[in-house]
């Protein structure tokens, strides 16, 4: 997020300024006795949670954020709770019973480092719970990417898509969803609680992994931020398109979208974006459902940014 205004008023109860509704999300996060437990919630923002888990007998708790003005703000009203504002890529010490990310993995610049210091950061049988938007959930989808979004807030992100958390992100834990969250503004994405806990000794590499693209399935995905996407910024363009199109995606009403001149780059843009936590890692399977010679293009561009393309 890049801008603190909007964090500071970020969580906060029903009917008060905030309007994410904390005391509704904290109902369906299916927390589990904290009494005892070693606690950590990473993209804290005012310490919401923490202060639960302190007030439920939670034997160590600690709050990370990177927005130093919300921690300041966290920390004055918090006593006994430890708060840091360097951001989860300084991973606080210790391990934890309990770790916490909610709304807040879509700002992650490496979404599967992330996870797999919190897998390293888990006491055994400790539990992660995730929340925030999924994408594609139960549609059996062949893509397993991030889908990028430009929301009205301001913020660049990337939404998680059932794929992206089966494959790769969550592949070395058990993992559930708990059910879904609750909604809040800024974008269309439907969100989700998910509960994970590490499998045993499983070391998951993402090079070891294929990904899968199938442009028509990202495009649908993509279409769903339209109304949200924030004017001027260089996706509007297109995406405010793919939204206009209600009927399923097909290359005759995509590709005339994606391959125009003041759109092809923006889309390129957002897909290198959406590729970034794999990129010069791994290969990644395009589903070859789009005409040849922009098929073509695509791998070309893709291929200069270090992302090997395979067509089994
Ligand atoms: C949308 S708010 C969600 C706050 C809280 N988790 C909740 O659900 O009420 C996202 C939070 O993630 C924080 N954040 C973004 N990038 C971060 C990073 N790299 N490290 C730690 N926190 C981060 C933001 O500052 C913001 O407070």
């Amino acid at each position: 997020m890049n801008n603190n205004q909007h964090n500071i008023n970020y969580q906060d109860a029903p009917a008060l300024s905030g309007g994410c509704y904390s005391e509704n999300k904290l109902q369906k996060l299916g927390l589990p006795n904290l009494t005892g437990k070693k606690f950590l919630d990473l993209g804290c923002n005012m310490g919401f949670y923490c202060k639960y888990a302190q007030t439920q007998g939670a034997l160590r708790v600690v709050g990370v954020d990177i927005d130093k003005q919300v921690i300041n703000s966290a920390r004055q009203s918090n006593d006994g709770i430890e708060f840091f504002d360097s951001g989860w890529d300084n991973f606080p010490s210790g391990e934890f019973d309990v770790i916490i990310c909610l709304s807040a993995i879509h700002y992650a610049k490496d979404p599967i480092e992330l996870i797999e210091n919190i897998r390293n950061h888990l006491s055994p049988g400790g539990l992660l719970i995730l929340e925030g938007g999924v994408v594609g959930i139960g549609k059996n989808l062949q893509s397993d990417l991030l889908i990028p979004s430009w929301r009205q807030v301001g913020d660049r992100c990337r939404h998680l898509s059932e794929g992206f958390v089966k494959n790769h992100l969550l592949a070395g834990f058990n993992w559930r969803l708990n059910g879904e969250s609750e909604l809040r503004g800024g974008d269309n994405i439907p969100r989700y609680v998910i509960h994970a806990t590490p499998k045993d000794p499983d070391v998951v590499t993402r090079s070891a992994t294929i990904w899968h693209l199938d442009i028509q399935e990202y495009a649908a995905c993509l279409a769903l931020s339209a109304s949200t996407i924030v004017k001027n910024m260089p996706s509007f363009n297109y995406v405010q398109q793919l939204g206009s199109i209600s009927a399923e995606f097909t290359s005759n009403n995509l590709i005339p979208i994606i391959s125009a001149p003041d759109n092809f780059e923006a889309f390129i843009d957002d897909l290198l974006f959406a590729l970034m936590p794999i990129k010069a890692f791994t290969r990644l399977h395009l589903a070859q459902n789009l005409p040849s010679h922009f098929l073509k293009l695509l791998e070309t561009r893709l291929s200069n940014a270090g992302i090997i393309v395979i067509n089994p």
